[in-house]
């Protein structure tokens, strides 16, 4: 089977494409460079790798993926481009900003949206959207960006009920990581506090949970804690925790 991975050239989505041809799949990644294509072609020579182009900041590309898709036989929809942004309100660029919200936000409801109704109308399909531990509350200085994530992890709760309301046996699932060792901090201009998970111990979780339709995957014990903690307290109390969870880089010089 097919497994769309956007943003799988790099990080996560890499990884969750290793545990998709792993399992005897094959992946079609988007992103706007080929990042580790060439490697993973050479690990896994016998599997099916496809790669397109794409800057998902741009909503015709999005409408462009979707026409180039249409005849393939997609299995698995993984909405996982996306990037942060560390800064001080008053140093903020809003340009990163609001390319964050179009890659994180609007290019996963585009996507994902269709992909959802295509699954929809076969009949069967999984489709797992990258949010975050970021969803779970609000942060000061990461304030877009967790924002962004808020929007993905509704949208997932929202299509969820409207699947089981039709009865679909299409699933949706939110993965929400912790911090997790790859490019995202050097991008966005971050230094995390606290223990990073690896790329492939996300995927792992990630693609177990994918295919046991859950809901929400959230990898690692303390990240579930947290999870359970974010339904306790008021959120204006956890931004003061979550304050000191990571610094800005820029301040360190
Ligand atoms: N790392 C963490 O701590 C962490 C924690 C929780 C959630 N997440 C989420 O996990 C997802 C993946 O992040 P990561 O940590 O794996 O980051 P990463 O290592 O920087 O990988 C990001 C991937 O997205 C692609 N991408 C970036 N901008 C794009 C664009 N405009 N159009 C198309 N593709 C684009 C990149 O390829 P190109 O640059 O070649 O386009 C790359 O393949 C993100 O949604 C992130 O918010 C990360």
């Amino acid at each position: 089977m097919l497994a769309l991975i956007t943003g799988g050239t790099n990080g996560i989505g890499l990884a969750i494409a290793e545990e998709f041809l792993q399992n005897g799949h094959d992946v079609l990644l988007v992103s706007r460079s080929e990042g580790h294509l060439e490697e993973l072609k050479k690990k896994y020579p016998t599997r099916l790798i496809s790669f397109i182009s794409h800057d998902l900041t741009k909503e015709e590309e999005c409408y462009q993926l979707l026409k180039e898709t249409e005849q393939r036989d997609i299995s698995f929809f993984i909405a996982n481009a996306g990037f942060g942004d560390i800064s001080h309100i008053d140093q903020s660029d809003i340009k990163k900003d609001v390319d964050m919200v179009k890659l994180n936000d609007i290019s996963t409801l585009i996507l994902g949206k269709t992909f959802l109704n295509r699954f929809i109308k076969k009949g069967h399909g999984r489709v797992m959207f990258v949010s975050s531990a970021a969803s779970f509350a609000p942060a000061p200085y990461m304030s877009c960006y967790y924002a962004s994530k808020v929007f993905v992890y509704y949208l997932v709760h929202g299509y969820h009920r409207e699947l089981k309301h039709i009865k679909s046996k299409v699933t949706i699932s939110a993965l929400c990581p912790g911090p997790v060792k790859t490019d995202f901090e050097k991008r966005a201009n971050v230094k995390f506090n606290i223990f990073a998970r690896s790329p492939s111990f996300v995927a792992k979780k990630a693609y177990k949970g994918l295919l046991k339709g859950r809901l929400t995957i959230v990898p690692g014990f303390e990240m579930k804690c947290l999870h359970f903690l974010s339904h306790l307290f008021p959120k204006r109390l956890i931004t003061v925790f979550l304050k000191s969870s990571a610094t800005i880089v820029t301040d360190l010089k």
